[in-house]
Protein backbone atom coordinates (compact mmCIF):
# COMPACT_ATOMS: atom_id res chain seq x y z
CA UNK A 1 0.00 0.00 0.00
CA UNK A 2 1.02 3.58 -1.12
CA UNK A 3 1.18 6.25 0.89
CA UNK A 4 -0.61 8.94 -1.72
CA UNK A 5 -3.27 6.42 -1.47
CA UNK A 6 -4.44 7.45 2.09
CA UNK A 7 -6.72 10.57 2.36
CA UNK A 8 -5.63 13.05 5.25
CA UNK A 9 -7.71 12.12 7.42
CA UNK A 10 -7.49 8.23 6.76
CA UNK A 11 -3.37 8.79 6.86
CA UNK A 12 -3.54 10.79 10.53
CA UNK A 13 -5.64 8.02 12.34
CA UNK A 14 -3.87 5.13 10.53
CA UNK A 15 -0.64 7.36 11.89
CA UNK A 16 -1.88 7.17 15.45
CA UNK A 17 -2.05 3.75 15.39
CA UNK A 18 1.50 3.03 14.93
CA UNK A 19 3.05 5.86 17.00
CA UNK A 20 1.66 7.11 20.11
CA UNK A 21 4.05 9.84 21.71
CA UNK A 22 1.86 10.56 24.38
CA UNK A 23 0.10 7.13 25.23
CA UNK A 24 2.00 4.31 26.97
CA UNK A 25 1.73 1.40 24.91
CA UNK A 26 -1.79 -0.85 24.85
CA UNK A 27 -0.80 -3.83 22.61
CA UNK A 28 2.26 -6.06 22.82
CA UNK A 29 2.84 -5.57 18.83
CA UNK A 30 3.67 -2.16 19.34
CA UNK A 31 6.01 -2.84 22.79
CA UNK A 32 9.51 -3.09 21.32
CA UNK A 33 12.87 -3.97 23.24
CA UNK A 34 11.26 -5.36 26.39
CA UNK A 35 10.84 -9.28 25.46
CA UNK A 36 13.39 -9.78 28.65
CA UNK A 37 11.59 -7.58 31.16
CA UNK A 38 8.03 -9.33 30.14
CA UNK A 39 9.82 -13.17 30.59
CA UNK A 40 10.64 -12.19 34.16
CA UNK A 41 7.37 -10.26 35.20
CA UNK A 42 5.27 -13.29 33.62
CA UNK A 43 7.57 -15.88 35.74
CA UNK A 44 7.47 -13.68 38.70
CA UNK A 45 3.66 -13.76 38.68
CA UNK A 46 3.38 -17.45 38.56
CA UNK A 47 5.05 -17.36 42.46
CA UNK A 48 2.12 -16.90 44.81
CA UNK A 49 2.37 -13.51 46.93
CA UNK A 50 4.38 -12.22 44.58
CA UNK A 51 4.65 -8.67 43.00
CA UNK A 52 6.24 -6.29 40.55
CA UNK A 53 7.94 -3.39 40.97
CA UNK A 54 8.77 -1.23 37.71
CA UNK A 55 10.77 1.87 38.12
CA UNK A 56 13.65 3.98 36.69
CA UNK A 57 13.95 7.44 34.85
CA UNK A 58 10.95 9.28 33.36
CA UNK A 59 9.51 8.29 30.34
CA UNK A 60 11.60 4.55 29.85
CA UNK A 61 8.22 3.18 29.35
CA UNK A 62 7.44 1.88 32.54
CA UNK A 63 3.34 2.61 31.60
CA UNK A 64 3.72 0.70 28.88
CA UNK A 65 5.30 -2.19 30.26
CA UNK A 66 3.14 -2.87 33.18
CA UNK A 67 -0.02 -2.15 30.92
CA UNK A 68 1.22 -4.96 28.82
CA UNK A 69 2.10 -7.22 31.13
CA UNK A 70 -0.78 -6.92 33.18
CA UNK A 71 -2.95 -7.63 29.99
CA UNK A 72 -1.18 -10.45 29.75
CA UNK A 73 -1.57 -11.83 33.51
CA UNK A 74 -4.66 -10.52 33.57
CA UNK A 75 -7.76 -13.29 32.87
CA UNK A 76 -9.95 -12.54 29.68
CA UNK A 77 -13.70 -12.57 31.38
CA UNK A 78 -12.76 -8.79 33.21
CA UNK A 79 -9.81 -6.00 32.08
CA UNK A 80 -7.12 -5.66 34.78
CA UNK A 81 -7.40 -3.01 37.28
CA UNK A 82 -5.37 0.11 36.39
CA UNK A 83 -5.15 3.09 39.07
CA UNK A 84 -2.79 5.97 38.84
CA UNK A 85 -1.26 7.58 42.14
CA UNK A 86 -2.33 11.37 43.13
CA UNK A 87 0.10 13.43 45.66
CA UNK A 88 -2.42 13.50 47.94
CA UNK A 89 -3.44 9.30 47.92
CA UNK A 90 -3.11 7.34 50.80
CA UNK A 91 -2.99 3.51 51.02
CA UNK A 92 -6.77 3.82 51.71
CA UNK A 93 -7.61 6.12 48.84
CA UNK A 94 -5.48 3.82 46.25
CA UNK A 95 -7.73 0.87 47.82
CA UNK A 96 -10.60 2.22 47.83
CA UNK A 97 -10.39 3.51 44.51
CA UNK A 98 -9.23 -0.09 43.34
CA UNK A 99 -12.27 -1.49 44.73
CA UNK A 100 -14.94 1.12 42.93
CA UNK A 101 -12.89 0.66 39.87
CA UNK A 102 -13.59 -2.83 40.49
CA UNK A 103 -17.34 -2.47 40.80
CA UNK A 104 -17.52 -0.72 37.42
CA UNK A 105 -17.22 -3.82 36.03
CA UNK A 106 -20.92 -4.81 35.19
CA UNK A 107 -20.19 -8.53 35.00
CA UNK A 108 -18.46 -7.59 38.83
CA UNK A 109 -22.37 -6.62 39.29
CA UNK A 110 -24.13 -9.34 38.54
CA UNK A 111 -21.80 -12.06 40.44
CA UNK A 112 -21.58 -9.91 43.63
CA UNK A 113 -25.65 -10.58 43.20
CA UNK A 114 -25.29 -13.96 42.55
CA UNK A 115 -23.21 -14.43 45.36
CA UNK A 116 -23.86 -12.33 47.95
CA UNK A 117 -25.89 -15.06 49.33
CA UNK A 118 -23.24 -17.75 49.87
CA UNK A 119 -20.52 -15.75 50.94
CA UNK A 120 -20.09 -13.13 53.52
CA UNK A 121 -19.77 -9.99 51.66
CA UNK A 122 -19.12 -7.38 54.11
CA UNK A 123 -18.45 -4.61 51.67
CA UNK A 124 -19.53 -5.66 48.72
CA UNK A 125 -23.21 -5.47 49.69
CA UNK A 126 -25.05 -4.92 47.16
CA UNK A 127 -27.65 -1.94 47.87
CA UNK A 128 -30.81 -0.89 45.58
CA UNK A 129 -28.54 2.07 44.63
CA UNK A 130 -26.18 1.21 43.42
CA UNK A 131 -23.88 4.54 43.55
CA UNK A 132 -24.46 4.42 46.84
CA UNK A 133 -22.82 1.65 47.71
CA UNK A 134 -19.64 2.60 45.63
CA UNK A 135 -19.34 6.14 47.21
CA UNK A 136 -20.10 4.13 50.79
CA UNK A 137 -16.64 2.12 50.22
CA UNK A 138 -14.50 4.71 50.96
CA UNK A 139 -15.77 5.66 54.27
CA UNK A 140 -16.30 1.88 55.44
CA UNK A 141 -12.22 1.26 55.21
CA UNK A 142 -10.21 2.84 58.12
CA UNK A 143 -7.14 0.65 58.82
CA UNK A 144 -4.99 -1.41 56.88
CA UNK A 145 -6.45 -4.95 57.69
CA UNK A 146 -9.67 -3.67 56.89
CA UNK A 147 -8.10 -2.62 53.47
CA UNK A 148 -7.03 -6.12 52.80
CA UNK A 149 -10.70 -7.27 53.79
CA UNK A 150 -11.84 -5.63 50.97
CA UNK A 151 -9.18 -6.69 48.66
CA UNK A 152 -9.99 -10.09 49.45
CA UNK A 153 -13.57 -9.53 48.37
CA UNK A 154 -12.47 -7.59 44.80
CA UNK A 155 -10.19 -10.65 43.78
CA UNK A 156 -13.06 -12.83 44.94
CA UNK A 157 -15.13 -11.17 42.59
CA UNK A 158 -13.23 -9.59 39.85
CA UNK A 159 -11.87 -12.26 37.95
CA UNK A 160 -10.11 -15.53 37.76
CA UNK A 161 -6.57 -14.07 37.82
CA UNK A 162 -7.19 -10.55 38.77
CA UNK A 163 -4.35 -7.81 38.62
CA UNK A 164 -3.97 -4.34 39.61
CA UNK A 165 -1.46 -1.74 37.87
CA UNK A 166 -0.22 1.37 40.53
CA UNK A 167 0.97 3.58 38.33
CA UNK A 168 2.97 6.40 39.75
CA UNK A 169 3.39 5.26 42.91
CA UNK A 170 6.13 7.65 42.78
CA UNK A 171 3.95 10.52 43.06
CA UNK A 172 2.46 9.68 46.59
CA UNK A 173 3.77 12.49 48.73
CA UNK A 174 3.73 11.16 51.85
CA UNK A 175 6.55 8.78 52.53
CA UNK A 176 4.51 7.30 55.46
CA UNK A 177 1.57 6.66 53.16
CA UNK A 178 4.09 5.19 50.55
CA UNK A 179 5.81 2.41 53.32
CA UNK A 180 2.24 1.33 54.04
CA UNK A 181 2.02 -0.26 50.90
CA UNK A 182 4.84 -2.78 51.42
CA UNK A 183 2.64 -4.17 54.62
CA UNK A 184 -0.21 -4.07 52.52
CA UNK A 185 1.91 -6.37 50.46
CA UNK A 186 2.98 -8.47 53.24
CA UNK A 187 -0.03 -8.81 54.45
CA UNK A 188 -1.99 -9.77 50.94
CA UNK A 189 0.52 -12.55 51.00
CA UNK A 190 0.28 -13.79 54.47
CA UNK A 191 -3.57 -14.03 54.32
CA UNK A 192 -3.04 -15.69 50.60
CA UNK A 193 -4.83 -13.43 48.81
CA UNK A 194 -4.65 -14.00 45.44
CA UNK A 195 -4.75 -10.00 43.69
CA UNK A 196 -1.57 -9.51 42.18
CA UNK A 197 -0.02 -5.73 41.67
CA UNK A 198 2.47 -4.46 39.22
CA UNK A 199 3.94 -1.09 40.52
CA UNK A 200 5.21 1.57 38.68
CA UNK A 201 7.68 4.80 40.04
CA UNK A 202 10.51 7.20 39.09
CA UNK A 203 13.51 6.43 41.05
CA UNK A 204 16.55 5.12 40.97
CA UNK A 205 16.31 2.52 43.97
CA UNK A 206 13.48 0.99 45.46
CA UNK A 207 14.41 1.89 48.92
CA UNK A 208 13.28 5.74 47.96
CA UNK A 209 10.38 4.73 47.14
CA UNK A 210 8.97 1.97 49.38
CA UNK A 211 11.45 2.79 52.61
CA UNK A 212 13.41 0.17 53.95
CA UNK A 213 11.13 -2.91 54.73
CA UNK A 214 13.31 -5.58 53.58
CA UNK A 215 11.24 -8.56 54.61
CA UNK A 216 8.35 -6.84 51.99
CA UNK A 217 11.03 -6.67 49.65
CA UNK A 218 11.17 -10.85 48.90
CA UNK A 219 7.71 -10.52 47.79
CA UNK A 220 8.76 -8.01 44.85
CA UNK A 221 9.96 -9.09 41.70
CA UNK A 222 12.02 -5.26 41.19
CA UNK A 223 12.27 -4.47 37.42
CA UNK A 224 14.74 -1.76 36.96
CA UNK A 225 14.01 -0.49 33.63
CA UNK A 226 16.88 1.14 31.12
CA UNK A 227 16.25 2.80 28.10
CA UNK A 228 15.52 1.51 25.17
CA UNK A 229 17.40 -0.99 23.62
CA UNK A 230 19.22 0.71 20.35
CA UNK A 231 17.18 -1.97 17.67
CA UNK A 232 14.00 -1.46 19.59
CA UNK A 233 14.26 1.97 19.09
CA UNK A 234 14.87 1.67 15.21
CA UNK A 235 12.19 -1.24 15.46
CA UNK A 236 9.71 1.48 16.28
CA UNK A 237 10.73 3.66 13.34
CA UNK A 238 10.87 0.90 10.91
CA UNK A 239 7.68 -0.85 11.91
CA UNK A 240 6.00 2.51 11.57
CA UNK A 241 7.34 3.31 8.25
CA UNK A 242 6.31 -0.12 6.96
CA UNK A 243 2.91 0.22 7.62
CA UNK A 244 2.78 2.89 4.76
CA UNK A 245 4.82 0.42 2.53
CA UNK A 246 8.08 3.18 2.78
CA UNK A 247 11.48 2.67 3.55
CA UNK A 248 13.49 4.74 5.91
CA UNK A 249 17.37 5.18 5.24
CA UNK A 250 19.50 3.34 7.64
CA UNK A 251 21.32 6.23 8.40
CA UNK A 252 18.56 8.05 9.28
CA UNK A 253 16.83 5.72 11.68
CA UNK A 254 20.45 4.88 13.03
CA UNK A 255 20.62 9.09 14.19
CA UNK A 256 17.07 8.67 15.95
CA UNK A 257 18.08 5.81 17.60
CA UNK A 258 20.77 8.16 18.86
CA UNK A 259 19.60 11.22 18.94
CA UNK A 260 16.29 9.90 21.09
CA UNK A 261 18.65 9.43 23.74
CA UNK A 262 16.84 6.08 24.45
CA UNK A 263 13.70 7.96 25.26
CA UNK A 264 10.52 5.92 22.94
CA UNK A 265 8.73 9.34 23.65
CA UNK A 266 11.22 11.20 21.40
CA UNK A 267 11.20 8.24 19.02
CA UNK A 268 7.84 8.36 18.48
CA UNK A 269 7.34 11.73 18.15
CA UNK A 270 10.08 12.78 15.37
CA UNK A 271 9.05 9.19 13.69
CA UNK A 272 5.44 10.83 13.42
CA UNK A 273 6.79 14.28 12.49
CA UNK A 274 8.79 13.03 10.10
CA UNK A 275 5.91 10.36 7.92
CA UNK A 276 3.66 14.19 8.34
CA UNK A 277 6.70 15.07 6.17
CA UNK A 278 6.32 12.12 3.71
CA UNK A 279 2.86 12.93 3.32
CA UNK A 280 3.04 16.30 3.00
CA UNK A 281 5.30 15.68 0.03
CA UNK A 282 3.22 16.20 -3.15
CA UNK A 283 5.18 13.39 -4.93
CA UNK A 284 5.49 9.57 -4.48
CA UNK A 285 7.88 8.65 -1.64
CA UNK A 286 9.69 5.22 -1.02
CA UNK A 287 12.23 6.25 1.52
CA UNK A 288 12.46 8.59 3.83
CA UNK A 289 15.16 10.45 4.12
CA UNK A 290 17.60 13.28 5.87
CA UNK A 291 14.98 15.42 3.27
CA UNK A 292 12.15 14.56 5.75
CA UNK A 293 14.25 14.08 8.92
CA UNK A 294 15.79 17.09 9.80
CA UNK A 295 12.42 19.06 9.10
CA UNK A 296 11.19 16.55 11.37
CA UNK A 297 13.35 17.53 14.39
CA UNK A 298 12.54 20.61 14.11
CA UNK A 299 8.58 20.08 14.17
CA UNK A 300 9.89 17.26 16.95
CA UNK A 301 11.11 20.40 19.04
CA UNK A 302 7.98 22.81 18.77
CA UNK A 303 6.14 20.18 19.91
CA UNK A 304 7.71 19.18 22.89
CA UNK A 305 5.49 19.95 26.17
CA UNK A 306 6.47 23.34 27.79
CA UNK A 307 7.72 21.36 31.06
CA UNK A 308 10.31 19.90 28.92
CA UNK A 309 11.52 22.86 27.53
CA UNK A 310 11.25 25.42 30.19
CA UNK A 311 14.88 24.21 31.93
CA UNK A 312 16.17 24.15 28.24
CA UNK A 313 14.99 27.88 27.99
CA UNK A 314 15.93 29.05 31.01
CA UNK A 315 19.75 27.88 30.41
CA UNK A 316 20.47 28.67 27.04
CA UNK A 317 18.70 32.70 27.40
CA UNK A 318 21.39 34.02 29.49
CA UNK A 319 23.16 37.52 28.79
CA UNK A 320 26.11 36.27 28.05
CA UNK A 321 24.39 34.80 25.15
CA UNK A 322 27.20 31.73 25.54
CA UNK A 323 25.52 28.90 27.04
CA UNK A 324 23.41 26.82 24.32
CA UNK A 325 26.90 25.30 22.95
CA UNK A 326 28.33 24.73 26.63
CA UNK A 327 24.29 23.01 26.95
CA UNK A 328 24.94 20.62 24.60
CA UNK A 329 28.32 19.77 24.99
CA UNK A 330 26.68 18.26 28.20
CA UNK A 331 24.99 15.84 26.21
CA UNK A 332 27.75 14.81 24.26
CA UNK A 333 28.11 10.77 25.57
CA UNK A 334 26.19 7.87 26.88
CA UNK A 335 27.24 8.26 30.48
CA UNK A 336 24.75 10.02 32.40
CA UNK A 337 27.74 10.95 34.97
CA UNK A 338 30.45 12.92 33.05
CA UNK A 339 33.89 14.58 34.50
CA UNK A 340 34.03 18.11 33.45
CA UNK A 341 36.90 17.73 31.56
CA UNK A 342 35.46 15.43 29.60
CA UNK A 343 31.98 17.70 28.63
CA UNK A 344 35.19 20.51 28.64
CA UNK A 345 36.31 18.35 25.41
CA UNK A 346 32.99 17.91 23.49
CA UNK A 347 32.53 21.48 24.22
CA UNK A 348 36.20 22.03 22.04
CA UNK A 349 34.53 19.61 19.23
CA UNK A 350 31.40 21.49 19.24
CA UNK A 351 33.16 25.15 18.42
CA UNK A 352 35.61 23.22 15.90
CA UNK A 353 32.24 22.60 14.07
CA UNK A 354 32.19 26.98 13.81
CA UNK A 355 34.43 29.43 12.15
CA UNK A 356 33.11 33.02 14.15
CA UNK A 357 32.26 31.59 17.57
CA UNK A 358 34.24 32.77 20.22
CA UNK A 359 35.33 29.69 22.42
CA UNK A 360 35.26 29.91 26.49
CA UNK A 361 38.46 29.41 28.23
CA UNK A 362 38.30 26.24 30.60
CA UNK A 363 37.64 28.53 33.68
CA UNK A 364 34.90 30.39 31.92
CA UNK A 365 33.22 26.98 30.71
CA UNK A 366 33.40 25.66 34.54
CA UNK A 367 32.14 28.86 35.76
CA UNK A 368 29.00 27.78 33.32
CA UNK A 369 28.96 24.53 34.18
CA UNK A 370 28.66 25.41 37.67
CA UNK A 371 25.69 27.48 36.90
CA UNK A 372 23.75 24.96 35.20
CA UNK A 373 22.84 23.71 38.97
CA UNK A 374 21.08 27.34 39.49
CA UNK A 375 17.63 27.27 39.73
CA UNK A 376 17.82 30.48 36.80
CA UNK A 377 19.34 28.29 34.51
CA UNK A 378 16.72 25.46 34.99
CA UNK A 379 18.19 22.78 37.74
CA UNK A 380 19.60 21.43 34.39
CA UNK A 381 22.70 19.58 36.16
CA UNK A 382 23.40 17.94 39.38
CA UNK A 383 26.53 17.66 40.73
CA UNK A 384 28.04 13.67 41.10
CA UNK A 385 29.13 12.10 44.00
CA UNK A 386 32.73 13.48 43.57
CA UNK A 387 34.66 16.78 42.33
CA UNK A 388 34.26 17.62 38.64
CA UNK A 389 31.34 15.17 38.15
CA UNK A 390 27.70 16.21 36.97
CA UNK A 391 24.74 14.83 35.92
CA UNK A 392 21.23 16.02 34.52
CA UNK A 393 18.62 16.50 36.83
CA UNK A 394 15.79 14.99 34.69
CA UNK A 395 17.35 12.68 32.59
CA UNK A 396 14.91 13.03 29.84
CA UNK A 397 15.82 16.95 28.86
CA UNK A 398 19.05 15.75 27.61
CA UNK A 399 17.48 13.83 24.64
CA UNK A 400 15.54 17.28 24.14
CA UNK A 401 19.19 19.00 24.43
CA UNK A 402 20.12 16.65 21.70
CA UNK A 403 17.39 17.38 19.53
CA UNK A 404 18.50 21.08 19.68
CA UNK A 405 21.84 20.63 19.04
CA UNK A 406 21.03 18.59 15.70
CA UNK A 407 18.33 21.25 14.71
CA UNK A 408 21.10 23.38 14.65
CA UNK A 409 23.23 21.65 12.84
CA UNK A 410 25.90 20.40 15.13
CA UNK A 411 26.27 16.65 15.84
CA UNK A 412 26.91 15.05 19.34
CA UNK A 413 27.83 11.44 19.00
CA UNK A 414 29.66 10.88 22.91
CA UNK A 415 33.34 10.30 23.08
CA UNK A 416 32.87 6.17 24.56
CA UNK A 417 31.84 5.64 20.92
CA UNK A 418 33.84 7.60 19.27
CA UNK A 419 37.20 5.53 21.13
CA UNK A 420 35.36 2.15 19.90
CA UNK A 421 35.12 0.58 17.00
CA UNK A 422 34.69 3.16 14.08
CA UNK A 423 30.75 2.53 12.25
CA UNK A 424 30.79 5.69 9.85
CA UNK A 425 27.23 6.73 8.62
CA UNK A 426 26.99 8.38 5.16
CA UNK A 427 25.95 11.89 6.47
CA UNK A 428 25.67 14.14 3.66
CA UNK A 429 28.17 17.07 3.53
CA UNK A 430 25.56 19.36 3.96
CA UNK A 431 24.00 18.06 6.62
CA UNK A 432 27.38 16.79 8.73
CA UNK A 433 29.46 19.75 10.26
CA UNK A 434 31.72 17.59 12.01
CA UNK A 435 31.75 14.39 13.79
CA UNK A 436 31.61 11.63 11.26
CA UNK A 437 31.50 8.49 13.17
CA UNK A 438 27.86 6.91 14.55
CA UNK A 439 27.61 6.58 18.09
CA UNK A 440 26.32 2.86 17.93
CA UNK A 441 27.90 0.79 20.60
CA UNK A 442 30.21 -1.94 20.40
CA UNK A 443 28.45 -5.30 19.56
CA UNK A 444 25.82 -3.78 16.89
CA UNK A 445 27.38 -4.61 14.11
CA UNK A 446 25.93 -3.91 10.01
CA UNK A 447 26.30 -6.71 7.02
CA UNK A 448 26.75 -4.88 3.74
CA UNK A 449 22.80 -5.14 3.13
CA UNK A 450 22.48 -3.10 6.20
CA UNK A 451 20.69 -5.83 8.09
CA UNK A 452 22.27 -6.06 11.77
CA UNK A 453 24.26 -9.09 12.02
N1 LIG B 1 8.93 -0.67 24.61
C1 LIG B 1 8.40 0.35 23.92
N2 LIG B 1 8.31 0.30 22.58
C2 LIG B 1 7.77 1.32 21.91
N3 LIG B 1 7.28 2.42 22.46
C3 LIG B 1 7.33 2.54 23.79
C4 LIG B 1 7.88 1.51 24.60
N4 LIG B 1 7.78 1.88 25.88
C5 LIG B 1 7.20 3.09 25.89
N5 LIG B 1 6.91 3.49 24.64
C6 LIG B 1 6.32 4.81 24.29
O1 LIG B 1 7.08 5.78 24.97
C7 LIG B 1 6.29 6.79 25.58
C8 LIG B 1 6.51 6.81 27.08
O2 LIG B 1 6.09 5.56 27.62
P1 LIG B 1 5.42 5.39 29.04
O3 LIG B 1 4.33 6.38 29.22
O4 LIG B 1 5.13 3.96 29.20
O5 LIG B 1 6.68 5.79 29.95
P2 LIG B 1 6.75 6.01 31.51
O6 LIG B 1 8.07 5.52 31.96
O7 LIG B 1 5.55 5.45 32.18
O8 LIG B 1 6.70 7.59 31.60
P3 LIG B 1 6.38 8.52 32.89
O9 LIG B 1 7.60 8.43 33.75
O10 LIG B 1 6.21 9.87 32.28
O11 LIG B 1 5.15 7.97 33.52
C9 LIG B 1 4.88 6.47 25.15
O12 LIG B 1 4.65 7.21 23.98
C10 LIG B 1 4.90 5.01 24.80
O13 LIG B 1 3.94 4.75 23.80
MG1 LIG C 1 4.02 6.34 33.27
Amino acid sequence: MSISTFNRHEFGEKLNTVVFPSQPIQSIEHLFGRGEELDQIDKALYAPGRHIFIYGDRGVGKSSLAAIAANQYQSPEADYIDVSCSPDATLLSVVADIAMQAANISRFRSITRQVKKSIDLRFFKIEKNQNETRLNIREQIRTLPEAVELLREVSYLHSEKPIVVLDEFDRISSAEERNLFADLIKQLGDKKIPLKFIFTGVGKTLEELLGAHQSAYRQLQTIELPKLPWEARWEIVLHAARTFGIDVDRDVYIRIAQVSDGYPYYVHLITEKMLWRVYDEAKEVEKVTWEHYLPAIRDAIHSISAELKRPYELAVNQPSGDYEEVLWSTADSDMLLRYLKDMYSSYGKIMDQYTDKLRLDNGKYSARIRNLKNASCGSVLISGNRPGLYSYREKMLRGYVRMQAEANGIELYGEEARSREKQYMHVPARVSTGYRQSMIPRGITFSRNGERK
